[in-house]
Order: structure tokens, then sequence, then C-alpha cells
């Protein structure tokens, strides 16, 4: 499809956006709750957009590595949907947004271990669990597409990030346990941290991501190497649910700002998607209360107002 903006005034407007990120340097902090993440420099900004030609255009600390954290709950759930029939992922886990933190546990016990969607906290240890279960080598599968997807073939697991997360595993091991009382996690508990705590550590920068995303912007198919790697339909139920669900109880306030189908990552990343165009990555490592970049968030409002290209009108 034709790019609605040249790619020199997409350039200026990348350029524009990320001078003015550093006006939200004074807001929010860094993820501290994990400890190794709480050493990250927090000044610092990236967006990278990846065409669905497959080139890209970036600006600022695009090519600067950081945890991927929830972003990769995306890339599970990819993983799930190639390889289960639908039933087998979609009894286990809703597609309602939660309006709960993303660690809430709230909802669990009332919903009878069944959590809202596959991106709050207790869905993605859900389709961890099915992909344990059934997966011989799930890390190295998860790292084999991110690399396949993004075409850098260095992409690892931090393993102090790992290691940090399962040394502060309370919370997410309680949300597994008590899923496991009631007959939704299956694999031993540990196994099932450890391969999520895993997915959250990889290090990715901008630019790979916004490739690792593009096929969601391009019905379906990687732009790097032709290959479909969701069909269309799955590809219109992912930016359903991210639009929905992506940026947990702040979903509403991002769609109405941003309008586009999203997922942030405690690491300060934000992933969006503008279909049949570009698939889009902003980092900057402050948060706001809901674990959510500030700068991230403020750029994707302007990269949409700048545009003018929305998919709601
Ligand atoms: O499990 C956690 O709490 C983190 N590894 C991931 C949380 C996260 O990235 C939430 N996103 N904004």
């Amino acid at each position: 499809m034709t790019p609605h903006i040249d790619s020199a005034t997409l350039q200026t407007l990348l350029e524009r956006l990320t001078e003015d990120a550093a006006r939200c340097f004074n807001e929010g902090k860094v993820a501290d709750y994990i400890p190794a993440l709480a050493k990250v420099d927090p000044d610092q900004f990236g967006i990278a957009v990846c065409h669905v030609d497959g080139s890209v255009q970036y600006a600022g600390n695009a090519r600067t590595r950081f945890s991927i954290q929830s972003i990769s709950k995306v890339h599970a759930l990819v993983l799930a949907m190639q390889r289960l029939e639908s039933d087998e992922i979609w009894t286990r886990v809703g597609r309602e947004p939660s309006g709960q933190a993303f660690n809430s546990i709230m909802q669990l016990e009332v919903e009878n271990g069944i959590p809202r969607n596959p991106f709050i906290n207790a869905g993605a240890l859900v389709i961890t669990d099915l992909l344990v279960s059934r997966i011989v080598s799930i890390q190295n599968t998860l790292r084999e597409q991110l690399r396949r997807l993004s075409g850098s073939d260095d992409i690892g697991f931090d393993e102090k990030v790992a290691r940090s997360e399962m040394d502060h595993k309370a919370r997410n091991a309680s949300l597994a346990y008590l899923m496991q009382a009631y007959g939704n996690v299956h694999a031993d508990v540990d196994d099932v941290l450890d391969t999520y705590f895993h997915s959250c550590s990889v290090e990715m920068d901008c630019v790979e991501l916004a490739r690792s995303f593009a096929f969601l912007a391009n019905r379906g198919v990687n732009p790097l190497d032709g290959k479909q790697v969701v069909t269309t339909l799955e590809t219109r139920q992912i930016n359903a649910l991210l639009l929905t669900c992506g940026l947990y109880d702040a979903a509403g306030d991002f769609a109405w700002r941003v309008g586009l189908p999203g997922k942030s990552g405690v690491g300060g990343g934000i992933i969006a998607i503008l279909p049949g165009q570009m698939s889009i990555c902003v980092w900057s490592p402050r948060l706001d209360g809901y674990g959510n970049s500030i700068a991230g968030r403020h750029a994707l409002e302007g990269l949409v107002a700048g545009m003018g290209l929305s998919p709601l009108g």
C-alpha cells in the first residue's frame, strides 16, 4: 500500500517528536519493582516505524536495546495461536478488558481462575502454561520467532533481568498458584514463571520491535520474508485485543488519545499498529502510575496527529 505520508516529512516529524520528548523527562519514574530495571538511564527516548514494505525510519535512541517486558505477551499469544486450536486458548483466557492493574489478582478469584485477557499478567501466565505444556523448548522457539520477525539474529534474553524477576516473583507466583488451584495452570509453577520471566527479559531496540510487529499492519504477513505469521482473521483479532486490552486499565484513555492498537511494557516500550500502513515502536523508561511510558504515549499522540492518519477516523 502507498504510504500516505512521504518519508522526508515523516522523518522531520520523528525528529521533532524526539526533541519534544525531553519535555517529559521531569515526570514519572522507571520501574523499580524489578531491581534490575531500575538501573536504566531514565532520560532516553527512541522512536521507529516499520512500513508495510519492510523499510524503517527512526530517530533518537531507537538503536538502544531495552527490556521488552510485557510487549512479549503479544509474541507469546502469537506462538499459541500458531500452534493450538482456538478453543484450547479461549476456554482458558478471556478477551475482555480488565479495568484493573496489569498484575491485579482481584478478578481471578471472583472469575474462577480465568483471566480476563492474555495481556494482563495472569493471562500471559496461562498462555505461557499452554506453551510450556506443548512445546519442548519454548524459550528457544520464542527467541527464534523474534529473530525471524525482526531480522536480527543476536536477539536474546537478559539473564540478570530474568533472575531479578524470579527473586521478586511473589505477585506473579500468587497469580499462578491461584490459577493452579482452579485447574487453569497445569505445568509446574516455577517452570511457567521461569519461561514467562525470560520472555519479559528479551532485549530489543525500537527498530527491531517495530519490525517484529510489522505483520500486524500487513494482514499477517512479515514483510521481511513474505511469510504468513498469522491469518488475516487472526491479525484483526489480535489488533482488536491490543486496542481494548493492550494498555490495561489505561486502554480506554490510550484509545481516546492515540486511537491505535497498542501494547506497553514496564521497560518503557510501547508498540502500536496502524493497519495497512506501519508498525511503530516508541521507548522511554519513565512510567506513569499505570506502568506505561509517559514520553512514549505523548509521542504516539503526536505521531498520529502529525500524520493525520487513524484507523478510527
Ligand atoms: O511480570 C511483570 O510484572 C513484568 N515482567 C511485566 C509487566 C509489564 O511489563 C506491564 N506493562 N506495562
